[in-house]
């Protein structure tokens, strides 16, 4: 029915559901109880491609396109959406922007180990009080006075991977006066005096997957480490999370199929009032709109896909159709998670099933790389064309 999905898309689904199900399967729980990071497993998915899906072969990655990366990350998701952030920001947040907005040699020195795996990327832009409206920052950038350095100060929160990335996208103010025509983005090594790691945030779910605040005292950044020009940091920090979006809404789907298979499996086999539950019509009308929403949101990220990488030929922007897909996956898997769990009974809300971990992890989704609210403003501005 979709003839745009190759025969590589399919190989590459079918790699990652393999890899998912064989090696993140048995773990997934452990690391969700224990908060671990997952190094072993991201070390593999490496190895595989997985971490660069987008990344051409000459800088290390798999050298495919959105789709291949969307297809991927869903079925990654689907066992274990810990893996998939640490995936997503590695893809979309860092080796995108890179590719994107980088020089040869940046490409060179940062795509690649990132792309293979060997190490692991971030992407900083929110601070204590600056999170949606991220356009008013509180760190700063000066150039020193010989010009060779940017000396770097400041707090930036939220930084998913931060306790275990070995290069981050850093969004900070060099002009603050000019608001978000200040903004400039540097590539920051974190094993570098004036780096500190805050502390570990406890989080509701993907608790796997690393998240803290960074601090920067009197850090000393190459010039040639700055990524594109002085100010263009905001449309930079906004160009990646559109195609960061896309990674959430596949993610998302990933959490939200895996919900609905669940139901599924469960209705056809559990019995109640001397039949199966699945013949009862209040369970029918979940599953029911469990699956038109799964569906209507897998169609949204073809459409983002597609628009990706049309954009990426012509220039032209794809955030509405970035913002669309996200909105509406991440409602579909905070639906299909909670519903999931309704159809399972007590059996949903215990932790021998994986359900009560799939609607904690939902959770995020609805509000990392811009809240629902967020996307709501970009779509509609989108269409009206004002601010
Ligand atoms: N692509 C390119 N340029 C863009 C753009 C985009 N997607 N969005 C905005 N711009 C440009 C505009 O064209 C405008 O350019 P000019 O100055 O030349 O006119 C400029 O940027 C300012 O745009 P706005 O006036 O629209 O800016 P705003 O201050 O009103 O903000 C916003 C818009 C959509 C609310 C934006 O601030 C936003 O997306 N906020 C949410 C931030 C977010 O997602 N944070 C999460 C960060 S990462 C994370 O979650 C952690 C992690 O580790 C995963």
């Amino acid at each position: 029915m979709f003839d745009f999905i190759t025969e590589e898309h399919k190989m590459i689904q079918e790699a990652a559901r393999d890899f998912a199900q064989k090696a993140i399967a048995p773990i997934a729980e452990h690391h969700d109880e224990t908060g671990e990071f997952p190094i072993d497993t991201v070390r593999r998915m490496g190895e595989l491609g997985f971490m660069g899906i987008e990344v051409p072969e000459e800088y290390g990655g798999a050298g495919m396109d959105t789709l291949a990366y969307s297809l991927a990350l869903t079925e990654i998701c689907k066992v274990d959406a810990s893996h998939g952030t640490i995936m997503s920001v590695n893809n979309s947040l860092f080796c995108h922007g890179i590719l994107k907005f980088g020089t040869e040699a940046q490409k060179q020195q940062y795509v690649t180990p990132v792309a293979t795996g060997a190490k692991i990327g971030a992407y900083s832009l929110t601070e204590p009080m600056s999170g949606s409206d991220a356009g008013t920052m509180a760190s700063r950038a000066v150039l020193n006075e010989a010009g060779t350095h940017y000396i770097i100060n400041g707090t930036k929160s939220w930084v998913t991977s931060a306790p275990y990335a070995d290069i981050i996208v850093l969004f900070t103010m060099t002009q603050p006066e000019k608001l978000h025509k200040g903004v400039t983005a540097f590539i920051i090594e974190t094993d570098k005096p004036g780096f500190k790691l805050g502390k570990k945030e406890p989080k509701l779910g993907i608790r796997a997957s690393a998240t803290s605040e960074i601090y920067f005292e009197d850090y000393l950044c190459p010039v040639q480490n700055r990524l594109g020009v002085e100010g263009d940091g905001f449309k930079i920090a906004m160009t990646v999370l559109d195609a960061g979006r896309i990674g959430i809404a596949s993610q998302a789907l990933g959490i939200a199929e895996a919900s609905l298979e669940a139901s599924v499996k469960y209705a056809q086999e559990r019995e109640a009032f001397g039949q199966k539950i699945g013949q009862f019509q209040m369970i029918q009308q979940k599953l029911a709109d469990m699956k038109c929403r799964v569906d209507a949101s897998r169609l949204l990220i073809y459409q983002a896909c597609l628009a990706k990488q049309e954009g990426v030929k012509t220039g032209r922007r794809y955030s509405m159709e970035a913002s669309m897909a996200k909105l509406f996956a991440s409602e579909t898997a905070n639906y299909c998670a909670k519903e999931a769990i309704q159809i399972h009974g007590g059996m949903g809300y215990s932790k021998e099933m994986p359900l009560e971990r799939y609607y904690r992890d939902a959770k995020i989704t609805e509000i990392y790389e811009g809240t629902s609210e967020i996307q709501r403003m970009v779509i509609a501005r989108s269409l009206t064309g004002l601010r």
